[in-house]
């Protein structure tokens, strides 16, 4: 039987703001928990309010590791006001721009898991120029253009640690079916043609790959 959360972390998970079901969502949960064994720190690149960051959270917290969620907190191109995935809650009235972060860190308060995740704050390949240290899992949910998605995978694929996992969202090969672009399934693809990872069950849009 494939780990799953506690109900009252999946009851976290659907009250929470984001875009994973429910049925993805417990996917991640768990690949995260089976990851976490490595024990090695799980990485998620786009946190936006903390939806998914909730599982991996506790993921680590069952694995004895430590999730790690990235994001610079403003929303990509289809979250921007205007754009069909806005949500007018998210911007800082000060600002008039999006910031996803206060939302974000009263999610993971209120989930009683702060203890379990290090919030980073920052471009994904900024970041990533400068990370050097092995993952157990690298979870793919930032921006879903080209630039950003190859970014991500360049960025983050080569630090998933031997028998640890990469997870892609919103993977949707045939075009009618996507809603935000397909970089996401190129990127998919451009991981399986490296003949470093091979493919474990998917759900829905949730492509699970392990490092070989
Ligand atoms: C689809 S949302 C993440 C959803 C979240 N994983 C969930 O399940 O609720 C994508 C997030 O990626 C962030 N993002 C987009 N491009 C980014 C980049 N280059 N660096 C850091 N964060 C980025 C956005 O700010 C946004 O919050």
């Amino acid at each position: 039987m494939p780990a799953a959360p506690k109900p009252e972390i999946l009851a976290a998970f659907e009250a929470a703001k984001g875009f994973m079901p429910v049925d993805e969502g417990l996917a991640l949960y768990a690949a995260a928990v089976e990851a976490g064994a490595l024990g090695l720190p799980l990485l998620e690149v786009g946190t936006y309010c903390g939806r998914s960051t909730i599982l991996l959270a506790d993921a680590a917290r069952q694995a004895g590791v430590t999730a790690l969620t990235l994001d610079h907190h403003r929303g990509s191109e289809e979250q921007q006001p205007g754009w069909e995935y806005h949500d007018p809650e998210t911007v800082d009235p000060e600002l008039g721009l999006m910031d996803t972060l206060p939302t974000f860190r009263r999610t993971l308060h209120r989930a009683g898991l702060e203890d379990h995740v290090v919030a980073v704050v920052g471009r994904s390949p900024q970041i990533a120029k400068f990370w050097n240290s092995p993952l157990a899992l690298v979870f793919i949910d930032g921006g879903h253009t080209d630039e950003h998605a190859t970014a991500d995978y360049e960025g983050w694929a080569p630090h998933v640690a031997e028998g640890g996992l990469l997870l892609i969202h919103d993977v949707f090969p045939d075009p009618k079916d996507e809603f935000t672009g397909q970089a996401p399934y190129r990127v998919y693809l451009r991981a399986l043609e490296s003949g470093a990872f091979t493919e474990l069950p998917s759900t829905g849009s949730l492509r699970v790959l392990r490092r070989t």
